[in-house]
């Protein structure tokens, strides 16, 4: 497996793969690798011939210095992972690498990024659609591979590869659980042992929704039985459920067209101690 650490580097090996004929897979990563991730991996070396994984935690995309100060970085942990499951090159840029002095360019994305995270947190997405692009610049796979977990983000990188005619197939992959059901996540590693447990109370609010749902209630009845399990678990802060249009993410006042799978989806942030958690679910599971 090859380490490699500048955008040239990067396009000389994937030009040379793609001579030799194969495919190329992507899956962008901010590192401290979990079976999340490596479920999306394993996706997409089932697509393509060849997989790589970016490293890279992204100043850009955080809003707080504090969070992006305290992101895991165990990158000899994640580098080996990766080597276990036959990932053919991994892509970990340094930060002076990506944003040398003079970097100026933006990719701003539209309005599917104004709600939910966009609205809590302000140039995210906009952080986000940039290295995505940088990424797919320095990779140029033929498709590349994003968890449902972030939804809005997948959303928001659909229409950034169709929008700047890149060519590449953005695939979206289901949200891999722990088998209490909260979802993996990087940020998990910071709860401790008691949040941990307290935090099934985020999965727990979507099945309430969805729960709801089905018997009938109303997107704003659906958010309420979510954030009762929510306001349930003391140690929880609540920022915030969203009932929305799976494909627009506007949110929903009704349910009139939206009832099959797939169409509406429920999605929410909870915040214990300083480690922030969000999930989504489909309201209309087959
Ligand atoms: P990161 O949070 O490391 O996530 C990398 C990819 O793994 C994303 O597509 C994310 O949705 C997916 N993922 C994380 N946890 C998952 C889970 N439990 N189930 C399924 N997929 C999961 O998302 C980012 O990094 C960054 O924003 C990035 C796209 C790399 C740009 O910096």
């Amino acid at each position: 497996m090859k380490v490699l650490s500048t955008p040239d580097e990067m396009r000389c090996w994937s030009d040379a793969r793609r001579r030799a004929g194969h495919s190329i897979g992507f899956v962008p990563t901010m590192g401290a690798l979990h079976s999340g991730h490596m479920a999306l991996v394993a996706d997409a070396s089932r697509r393509c011939d060849d997989v790589v994984v970016s490293i890279f935690v992204n100043p850009l995309q955080f809003n707080e210095a504090a969070d992006f100060d305290s992101y895991p970085r165990p990158i000899d942990d994640d580098v080996a992972m990766c080597e276990a499951v036959g990932v053919d090159a991994v892509y970990a840029p340094t930060a002076a690498t990506m944003y040398p002095s003079g970097h100026q360019t933006r990719v701003v994305p539209g309005e599917l990024a104004e709600v939910m995270e966009g609205a809590m947190r302000p140039g995210h997405f906009e952080g986000v659609v940039t290295v995505v692009a940088k990424l797919f610049g320095a990779v140029r796979p033929d498709t590349a591979v994003f968890g449902q977990k972030d939804y809005q983000q997948l959303a928001i990188i659909k229409r950034l590869a169709a929008d700047l005619d890149m060519g590449i197939e953005i695939i979206g992959h289901p949200i891999v659980r722990e088998t209490d059901g909260l979802a993996q996540s990087s940020r998990n590693v910071r709860l401790s042992a008691d949040d941990r447990r307290r935090a099934v109370a985020v999965p727990r609010s979507l099945d309430a929704a969805v729960a709801a749902t089905a018997a009938g209630a109303t997107p704003a009845e659906a958010v309420a039985a979510a954030e009762q399990v929510v306001a349930a678990e003391p140690r929880a802060r609540h920022e915030y459920t969203v009932v929305f249009d799976a494909s627009t993410l506007r949110p929903l006042d009704s349910f009139d067209e939206h009832s099959e799978p797939g169409s509406a989806r429920v999605a929410t942030a909870v915040w214990f101690d300083d480690v922030r958690l969000i999930d989504n679910r489909d309201l209309f599971p087959d």
